[in-house]
């Protein structure tokens, strides 16, 4: 191949990669921090639940596997401690190593002498308890958390959007038959925002169960903000508008090839389906069983 034929190529190739690496990932974006100290016991600083915990906390970090998940129990009758941790499945395992050892080490310190708590650091979560947790579905504690920087026009058509692209990733998540639940993806809503979502799920719970914990989270998410993060103990999930906030490369590396949500269909003369707003009657905000 000549030069000549082969430089316009080239230049081209140039443009082409930049027009990809304009498309700039915002991970690994702020980190914000939830807990729930679940009122339910405490213990003393010089018992053996304690020390059981300390100990269990501190094997968290070398131990959490490469799917991101670690579950381990400590102690006996009422010194009896559990935990489980889940890194968000775009996570190298480095970075869950490090975040995971950080939220290990705040769960102390925000829920100093507590039984039972859990800690959402923006990338992982941790949680411990005296009662047996492993494999239980469970709702709550829950939390919740909103991007407000945009204000909203179009709530009704916005949603929709958003619903579509939610409604698929559950299915994803849920049904996929890899060990890491979870899915992510974008979309383009009809104001030619991109809708980013990301949802999880325990490994522990079965498919039905991570369905329900993810659609009981959507129901839940609060009419006006641009982006929000539902935060459980056995489900995660999170939307931002416009906001790349998880490593798409790693996502489409893990992820197994699935169907994508519909995309934007044409605009039609039919009208659009009645709206039933997320939010579902639920005040929001708080914790629910
Ligand atoms: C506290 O623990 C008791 C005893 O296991 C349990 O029945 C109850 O549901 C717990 N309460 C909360 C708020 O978790
Ligand atoms: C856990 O701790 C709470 C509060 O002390 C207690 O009521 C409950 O019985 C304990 N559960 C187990 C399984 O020991
Ligand atoms: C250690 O615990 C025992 C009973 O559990 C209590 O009587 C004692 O005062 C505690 N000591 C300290 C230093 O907290
Ligand atoms: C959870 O912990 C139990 C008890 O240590 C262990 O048998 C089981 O393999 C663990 N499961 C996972 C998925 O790590
Ligand atoms: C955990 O991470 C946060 C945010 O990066 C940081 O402010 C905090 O000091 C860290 N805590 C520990 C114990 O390393
Ligand atoms: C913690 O969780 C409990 C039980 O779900 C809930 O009642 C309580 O309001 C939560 N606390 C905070 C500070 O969110
Ligand atoms: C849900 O996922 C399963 C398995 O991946 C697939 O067979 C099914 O068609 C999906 N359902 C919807 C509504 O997308
Ligand atoms: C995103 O994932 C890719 C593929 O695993 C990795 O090479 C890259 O370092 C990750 N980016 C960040 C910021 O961690």
């Amino acid at each position: 191949m000549s030069y000549r034929k082969w430089l316009p190529n080239f230049v081209f190739l140039i443009c082409l990669i930049n027009l990809v690496v304009t498309v700039k990932s915002e991970f690994p974006t702020n980190i914000n921090f939830n807990y729930n100290c679940t009122a339910n016991g405490t213990y003393t600083s010089n018992s053996t639940y304690k020390t059981n915990l300390d100990t269990l906390l501190s094997t968290v970090s070398p131990n959490i596997d490469n799917n991101g998940f670690y579950n381990a129990s400590t102690g006996e009758n009422s010194d009896r401690v559990n935990v489980i941790a889940l890194c968000r499945a775009d996570l190298q395992p480095y970075q869950c190593r490090d975040y995971v050892k950080n939220a290990t080490v705040e769960i102390l310190k925000k829920c100093p002498n507590q039984k039972q708590a859990i800690f959402w650091h923006e990338f992982c979560m941790v949680r411990y308890s005296n009662e047996s947790i492993f494999g239980t579905l469970a709702y709550s504690p829950s939390d919740q958390g909103y991007s407000n920087e945009k204000v909203l026009t179009n709530l009704d058509e916005f949603y929709q959007d958003l619903n579509i692209l939610l409604d698929s990733l559950r299915n994803q998540t849920a049904y996929n038959s890899s060990p890491m639940k979870f899915a992510a993806d974008r979309r383009v809503n009809r104001k030619k925002e991109q809708n980013y979502a990301f949802e999880q799920c325990t490994p522990d719970i079965t498919p039905k169960e991570c369905d329900d914990c993810l659609k009981d989270s959507a129901l839940r998410i609060q009419i006006g903000p641009y982006g929000g993060r539902i935060l459980r103990p056995s489900c995660y999930l999170r939307f931002e508008t416009d906001f790349p906030f998880y490593n798409e490369t790693m996502v489409d590396i893990l992820q197994p090839p699935a169907k994508s949500p519909p995309p934007l269909s044409p605009p039609t003369a039919s009208p659009p389906p009645p709206l039933s707003p997320p939010g579902g009657g639920g005040g929001g905000g708080d914790a629910e069983t």
